[in-house]
């Protein structure tokens, strides 16, 4: 075996490895997928396929809700004639339903049947995939919107949620166009995102995966966010909403509103990157944007009227020389460095971001035993490392005694005092004798 081959397959079993702890927690979870039509044609819809068939070996239970816009826009091309829109809008006549139909039909047929492969020497090989789509969204008429009449144009009246679950019970994909019918038997065009929030709520799902063009949702600066609460979420749509093309404005609303009503997260992806729904189900960092739920905890910048709730929280770990102490006025110098989770106005969790040029000292990350293993401190790492990227940080480092192995799982390494900004080396404490982790931000 050569060198090259040797670490390829070093990588492979290292990735490998790593993804363990994320099989375990996806499986028996249900996914709400939400694949818009430009995703259908794109090259890399086969490499999304096969890593829906992965998602389905691991028994994940998957809904795939597809869109059809652009491919309803080429029949009435191809027909020569078009349509008209009220606030984004398709105004569905009877005409254009008929073109809706066929569009939709042939979208959700190109899905099934590249779900359907079973190829050998592919990574469909023996997939057996089972996909059931039937009327598990019930309809009703848009209605008559500032006068105008959207006709055939609907949305979300209930989701059957008993026969959608036991469809998922049996193991089966369920595939569910944007289209449904009235009690009255009328044909509605709905939107893919509607019927996909809508059943990720109904059903409560674990999570709702919005497929993008890009890799998610990108700030003023032309950033990438990584992960958005739900108040962040809301704020992102009303200061960048116009900003952004409104595919993503359809995305991140869906993911806002899914979170609103009980999904725990939901996560932008991009459907022109291949691997990308892997990369941010089975890694630690994932590669889109996250949004998360959890309403009564906010993550936020310190401010003065915080240093009260941090000290409450780290002078125990003081006394137990977990943590270096700070006096209260050091801390009402520096608390501009500090972020925070407020859970209904208590400090539950803290961490602070010390720049150093292109290097940057963690400090003090800290949650109050009352509110340890959910997650906190790994958000709010998570927060910081976006602080850091802001500011052009290269790498994050910290200093040591107790927590090692939390550092390591959150994907640092063991450096030397060599590897640390000279004015940190100069006030190492060698009594204390910390270890010094590194973390290299991409
Ligand atoms: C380390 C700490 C910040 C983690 O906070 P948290 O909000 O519970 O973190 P998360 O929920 O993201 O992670 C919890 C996981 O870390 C593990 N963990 C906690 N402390 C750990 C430690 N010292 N070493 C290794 N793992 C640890 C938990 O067992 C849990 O593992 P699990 O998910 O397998 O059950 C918190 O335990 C704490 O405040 N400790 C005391 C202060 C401290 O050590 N700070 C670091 C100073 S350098």
């Amino acid at each position: 075996m050569s060198n090259t081959q040797a670490s390829t397959t070093q990588e492979y079993v290292k990735w490998f490895r790593h993804s363990t702890p994320y099989i375990n927690r996806h499986s028996d979870k249900t996914f709400v997928l939400m694949l818009p039509g430009e995703a259908i044609t794109h090259a890399n819809f086969h490499n999304i396929v096969h890593d829906i068939a992965l998602l389905c070996s691991l028994d994940v239970r998957l809904v795939l809700v597809h869109g059809a816009r652009p491919q309803i826009d080429e029949r009435l091309q191809v027909a020569d004639t078009f349509s008209h829109f009220h606030k984004n809008l398709r105004i569905t006549d009877s005409e254009t339903l008929s073109f809706v139909i066929q569009a939709i039909g042939e979208a959700r047929t190109i899905v099934e049947a590249a779900l359907s492969t079973s190829l050998p020497n592919s990574p469909m090989q023996d997939a057996d995939m089972q996909v059931i789509s039937g009327n598990f969204v019930v309809a009703m008429p848009y209605g008559v919107i500032d006068g105008i009449d959207l006709q055939h144009t609907g949305k979300v009246r209930k989701v059957q949620t008993k026969s959608l679950n036991a469809a998922l019970d049996s193991g089966a994909v369920v595939l569910l166009s944007p289209i449904a019918y009235s009690p009255t038997g009328e044909i509605f065009n709905l939107s893919f995102s509607d019927v996909a929030t809508h059943v990720a709520s109904a059903i409560k799902a674990d999570k709702l995966l919005a497929f993008v063009e890009g890799t998610g949702a990108i700030d003023a600066d032309g950033n990438l966010i990584r992960q958005l609460s739900l108040q962040e979420c809301k704020e992102y749509l009303t200061e960048e909403g116009s900003n952004i093309s409104f595919d993503m404005q359809q995305a991140v609303s869906a993911c806002y509103l899914s979170c609103l009503q009980g999904v725990q997260r939901a996560q932008l992806i991009s459907y022109s990157t291949d691997g990308a729904l892997l990369t941010e189900l089975f890694t630690r960092d994932g590669v889109g944007t996250m949004i998360y739920s959890g309403q009564y905890e906010q993550l936020r910048q310190a401010s003065i009227g915080d240093v009260a709730g941090i000290l409450g929280l780290i002078r125990p770990l003081e006394e137990q020389g977990i943590l270096v102490r700070r006096s209260r006025e050091i801390l009402e110098t520096e608390i501009n460095k500090f972020h925070v989770m407020d859970k209904d106005g208590t400090i539950v969790a803290c961490a602070a971001l010390y720049p150093y040029g292109d290097m940057a000292e963690l400090s003090c990350v800290a949650t109050h035993p009352d509110y340890r293993n959910g997650g906190r401190a790994a958000a709010l790492l998570q927060q910081m490392e976006t602080q850091a990227r802001k500011q052009k940080i290269k790498q994050l480092f910290l200093l040591t005694t107790q927590t090692a192995h939390w550092f390591i799982e959150q994907g640092f390494v063991q450096g030397k005092l060599e590897d640390l900004p000279i004015a940190k080396q100069e006030l190492y404490n060698y009594q204390r004798n910390s270890k010094i982790f590194i973390k290299t931000l991409d």
